[in-house]
Formats: structure tokens, sequence, C-alpha cells
């Protein structure tokens, strides 16, 4: 069971780095997702996969953007199939405490167990999602929520 009081602190100090990478200057936005993912699965026990999806222009489709951990076949998902199309048209969070218990999922990998996604708006619209798997069963928490709520939210000012 993950400690509540010290998820906090680590989610704290993790938002300072986080607000660091975005500020770094001369370096594209796409190293600096990189960054935050590789931040994010190197610091965080239960998140084993850490990446982002963005609408593709006009079309009902997401492209897997930057992403720390295993590579995945599934770099582009249309609206509407698994967690993180299902994202794409309710611009709502959508925690997954147990992928089997779920009929419209995408598996990456067999030893996923859970999964998070939170909508990136820029200027109201749905852009893009932060998209976390994790190989622990219901590790997940409001607070894990509001701190990936929070960095889309910092990363939606570079955009
Ligand atoms: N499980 C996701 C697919 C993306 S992978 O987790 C990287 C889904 O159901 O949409």
């Amino acid at each position: 069971m993950v400690n509540f009081d010290e998820n906090l602190f680590m989610f704290e100090k993790l938002k300072l780095q986080v607000t660091d990478i975005l500020k770094t200057p001369h370096q594209e936005t796409n190293q600096k997702l990189q960054a935050i993912c590789n931040l994010l699965k190197d610091n965080v026990p239960y998140y084993d996969w850490v990446g982002f999806y963005f609408r593709n222009g006009n079309k009902e489709e997401l492209i897997l953007g930057p992403y720390a951990g295993a590579p995945t076949d599934h770099t582009t998902i249309p609206f509407g199939k698994g967690i993180c199309g299902q994202v794409a048209v309710s611009n709502q969070n959508f925690v997954v405490p147990d992928v089997k218990a779920q009929d419209n999922y995408i598996a990456c990998s067999i030893t996923v167990k859970s999964e998070i996604v939170v909508p990136l708006f820029v200027n109201g619209e749905n852009i893009g999602q932060i998209d976390i798997d994790s190989n622990t069963i219901n590790p997940f928490s409001e607070e894990d929520e509001r701190f990936l709520e929070y960095i889309n939210h910092e990363i939606s000012n570079i955009y």
C-alpha cells in the first residue's frame, strides 16, 4: 500500500522539477515532455510506463508522443477505442484500478494491471493526454489525479 503523506511529499518535489524542465531554454517541446516522462517513471515507484498521446490534427485519432517505458504497438489510437480513446471523447480523467475489469481496453503489455489517463487542455480544447500504466493493482488515488492535472496545466502554458 502506498503511503499517502509520503506520496504528497514526493509529488510536491516532482512538481518543482517539472516546472524546472518546462523552463529549460533552447529545448524543443518534445524534449521537455520526454524529460517529464523519464522523471515520473524513474521517481514514482508504481508508474511503470509514462507517455503522452496527442490528437492527430483534425483527425479523430491519437498519436503517441514522447514516452518512457517499454515500446508499444499502439502508436495510433482511434477516438473511442481503449481508455485513451475514451478520454479523447469524454474530456474526463479515467482511473482504472484493474484493467481486467474493462471491456474497452487496449492491452500494451501483459504486466500492466492498472492505468490512469488525464486529458491535456490548451485554451479549453482537449489536445491530448498523459497516460500512465502500472504493474501494481489499484495504486492511484485522487492525489495522482491532482498531480497529473497540475503537470498538464503547466505543459499547456508552453503551447
Ligand atoms: N491501454 C491504453 C492503450 C495505450 S497503452 O497503455 C500505452 C488504452 O486502453 O487506451
